[in-house]
């Protein structure tokens, strides 16, 4: 036998999510496997803010929670995938998992190269697919185009403002701490970068983007943050609707003001992703990544919590700010 640890779901996320959510239970695991099962041991795990409304209506108490993982395979009784095999997988918050339908439970890896595995939970995976196509897609930015980016130094956020100006745009990013400011315009390229904590949204914009010059903005927030950048976007720009981070521990609705009539004035156009719709272009965004990587146009950070003992507080941290990057969990 295994013993496998796993974090379940204690009570529902209402409001702040707060250590009493979670709790560590073990499961025994057989060894013995049958034909065509794999033992996989947990190598990478991630902590990403969607978990936090997926769970409201995929996790029901008691359940393991959901989310990706890189595993090691340390059983086998499968050719395709021998002891020692890389993974990744969909197993959720759990150090082992026995796998009995390889072909359905795991996904493909991402041709890495020589990169760490854990990107692929990170600008090899899906925050890195996010801002790809999520940007590119909705935005369709143009050289010397003006682009607005919040959550600018995490997982997402710092990727579409590289891509930006990999693509010729003037960006402009919005972090929530003088370091993660420092390091999107001093190591990642951006032309300014602001503390929304300290600077109001309408005195950076006034300064960055006069005169309502905004071509693109890429949303990781929403709420009145949102709301505001709306007011400095040029006629016919694009807004990518890709998180609203601000708003996912609320217990009410939120009131207004509301962001139509900018919309209406400026001709705005908005529209709201999940990244699953690009699955089937999965490679072409990985082969990108890559090569910008390789080409040291993107460059990553990783904010590496150690244990999987703590992964609900790693999980915590990304709605205080904790983390610059991508938070990993590395077993
Ligand atoms: N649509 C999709 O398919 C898709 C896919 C992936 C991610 N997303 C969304 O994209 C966004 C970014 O995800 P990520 O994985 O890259 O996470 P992340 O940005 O690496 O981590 C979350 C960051 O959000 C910021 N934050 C937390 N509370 C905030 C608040 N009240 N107001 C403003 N900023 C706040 C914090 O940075 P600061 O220090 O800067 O506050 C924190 O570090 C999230 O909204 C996520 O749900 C959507």
């Amino acid at each position: 036998m295994v013993i496998c640890k796993k974090w379940t779901l204690a009570k529902p996320f209402i409001g702040k999510v707060t250590p009493d959510n979670f709790k560590l239970v073990k499961e025994d695991i057989p060894e013995k496997l049958n034909d065509g099962e794999l033992l996989c041991e947990a190598v990478y795990l991630t902590v990403d803010p969607y978990m936090r409304i997926g769970a409201e209506t995929g996790n029901a108490v008691g359940d393991t929670l959901f989310g990706e993982q890189i595993a090691k395979v340390i059983v086998s009784k499968n050719a395709k995938y021998p002891v020692g095999s890389i993974v990744r997988m969909h197993a959720g918050w759990r150090t082992h998992t026995l796998v009995k339908d390889a072909e359905k439970e795991i996904s493909r890896s991402a041709e890495m190269g020589d990169l760490p595995l854990s990107l692929m939970l990170g600008a090899m995976g899906m925050p890195g697919m996010t801002a790809y196509f999520g940007f590119l897609e909705l935005c369709q930015p143009k050289a010397g185009e003006t682009v607005v980016v919040s959550g600018a130094a995490g997982a997402v956020g710092s990727l579409v403002g590289q891509i930006a100006k990999i693509k010729g745009c003037k960006v402009i990013g919005f972090a929530g701490t003088e370091e993660k400011c420092k390091w999107i315009k001093e190591e990642l390229g951006f032309d300014f970068a602001y503390n929304y904590k300290k600077t109001d949204v309408d005195t950076a914009l006034k300064e960055a983007a006069p005169d309502k010059s905004v071509d693109c903005y890429f949303d990781n927030v929403g709420g009145m943050f949102t709301v505001k950048v709306l007011t400095h976007m040029k006629t016919f720009g694009r807004v990518s609707i890709c998180g609203s981070i601000s708003n996912y521990n609320d217990t009410s609705v939120p009131t207004g003001p509301l962001p139509f009539f900018s919309i209406l004035k400026s001709q705005l156009r908005v529209e709201g992703f999940i990244v699953s719709r690009w699955y089937s272009r999965w490679e072409e965004g990985e082969t990108a990544m890559l090569r910008w990587i390789k080409e040291g146009k993107i460059k990553y950070k990783e904010h590496v919590t150690e244990g999987f003992e703590k992964m609900p507080d790693a999980f915590i941290g990304l709605f205080e700010g904790r983390n610059t990057g991508k938070a990993i969990i590395k077993m």
